[in-house]
């Protein structure tokens, strides 16, 4: 345990996460990782032996996909191979797979003004789901002015009515509904939203992201238009995505123009060794996608229940559907910066909404969606779990809790300091 301890909640007070994180990074590097336990896989999660096996076994070759010598085609190879498992994973043709830098490029590429169905008009405006992540609500190449956001219900699902009354009169729209929220896990109505979008003369297009290898799901089951994935979020390695489109989806404008890869989609060098990992990580994920399921679901809601031991504790949107992995909770007068700050230093690595802003002190624009103002929405502190995650690490995790909680709903830092 670190000497100065005290030094790192002073320093976190003062200077937001920025000051924790330089002091804390000393304090977690001295930690023995292997001690930690990870409960954050909705950031990201670690990369499975398949995805690294593959990679390395990419990285040794030596060939450009597009060239056309022996070498070439043994890259090409294995940008293919991955290409028919994640068209496979989502029940889509393997040519209408475009690989990109990650999610956030997918977002950007999908939301494209002109997208249209052969035997339909050109979008013109976006619609899109207040809890989106930040690279939807961007609203990619759309200006302001085209772009509009429907709210959702108190359990944190896209409200189906504003939908049909938000697009009723309006141009062709693009509507953006996630598949799965980041940070509550609430599995959105897709289904009914498409039929809404469709009957609109609209095209929807999904996130599905937090969802893609912890719930099963198929384009054309969803009736989607166009699905994004992401590598990290199922072992494979950061920075890679992919944008999947329905059959028959005219007029995507590419965003980076060059070599013509990927069918003119996305022009550059196409990511190898990232491609190969992403699709060996799904075809793992694929695989262990059922078993997982229920047993994350089991250690989630006995985690669950172990929070809820604390009195006036809140697990959001608990009430619907949502993923197996994932717990959302706060308890009136709790800080979610200092509880992670808190369950870092017990060894637990957890976020506090959503991962991509938390380096941000900021209430949830989720929650804030949701209707809880801003005491609850700065206090949420997100759990999720992953393929590794055990019985021994819920129980850590919960013990660090009961320590921690009576000082943090103290509201005294101090005291904070003087547990550890
Ligand atoms: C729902 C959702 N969409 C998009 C992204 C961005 O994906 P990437 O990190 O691959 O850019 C994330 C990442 O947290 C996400 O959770």
């Amino acid at each position: 345990m670190i000497a100065n301890w005290d030094k790192v909640a002073r320093d976190s007070r003062v200077a937001g996460r920025g000051g924790y994180s330089k002091v804390a990074a000393f304090k977690v590097l001295s930690y023995s990782m292997a001690d930690r336990v990870y409960l954050d896989w909705n950031a990201t999660a670690p990369l499975r032996r398949e995805a690294r096996e593959a990679m390395t076994a990419a990285m040794d070759l030596s060939g450009n996909p597009s060239s056309v010598h022996a070498e070439g085609r043994q890259a090409r190879r294995l940008v293919e191979d991955a290409r028919v498992a994640i068209a496979g994973a989502v029940g889509a043709l393997p040519r209408n797979v475009i690989f990109t830098s990650g999610g956030t490029e997918a977002n950007a590429l999908a939301l494209t003004p002109g997208l249209r169905r052969a035997s339909g008009l050109p979008v013109q405006r976006l619609v899109v789901s207040a809890i989106e992540h930040a690279s939807v609500l961007a609203g990619g190449r759309f200006p302001t002015e085209a772009i509009s956001t429907v709210g959702v219900t108190r359990s944190g699902l896209l409200d189906l009515e504003r939908l049909r009354v938000t697009l009723d009169g309006m141009p062709p729209a693009l509507v953006s509904v996630m598949l799965a929220n980041n940070e509550t896990g609430a599995v959105q109505p897709v289904v009914a939203a498409a039929e809404v979008v469709h009957s609109a003369g609209g095209l929807l297009h999904v996130d599905a992201i937090q969802a893609f290898g912890k719930i099963p799901f198929n384009i054309s089951a969803l009736n989607a238009d166009m699905v994004t994935l992401s590598a990290h979020k199922v072992g494979g390695p950061k920075a890679t995505g992919a944008l999947v489109l329905a059959e028959g989806l005219l007029g995507l404008e590419p965003l980076l123009r060059g070599g013509g890869q990927e069918r003119g989609h996305r022009a550059g060098t196409e990511n190898v060794a990232g491609i190969a990992g992403f699709g060996a990580a799904v075809a793992a994920a694929m695989d262990a996608l059922q078993r997982d399921a229920i047993r994350l679901e089991g250690l989630r809601n006995h985690l669950e229940s172990g929070l809820r031991q604390t009195p006036d504790a809140i697990v959001f949107s608990e009430d619907v559907t949502r993923l197996p992995n994932t717990t959302l909770f706060t308890v009136p007068g709790l800080r979610a910066e200092t509880a992670v700050i808190g369950f870092d230093l017990a060894g637990i690595a957890v976020s506090s909404g959503s991962a991509c802003s938390s380096g941000k002190v900021q209430p949830s624009h989720v929650l804030e969606a949701m209707g809880f103002g801003p005491e609850l929405a700065q206090g949420a502190v997100r759990l999720s779990l992953g393929w590794s995650t055990s019985d021994a690490d819920i129980d850590r995790c919960l013990e660090a809790w009961r320590k921690l909680s009576g000082t943090l709903l103290k509201g005294s830092d101090e005291t904070l300091v003087e547990r550890f």
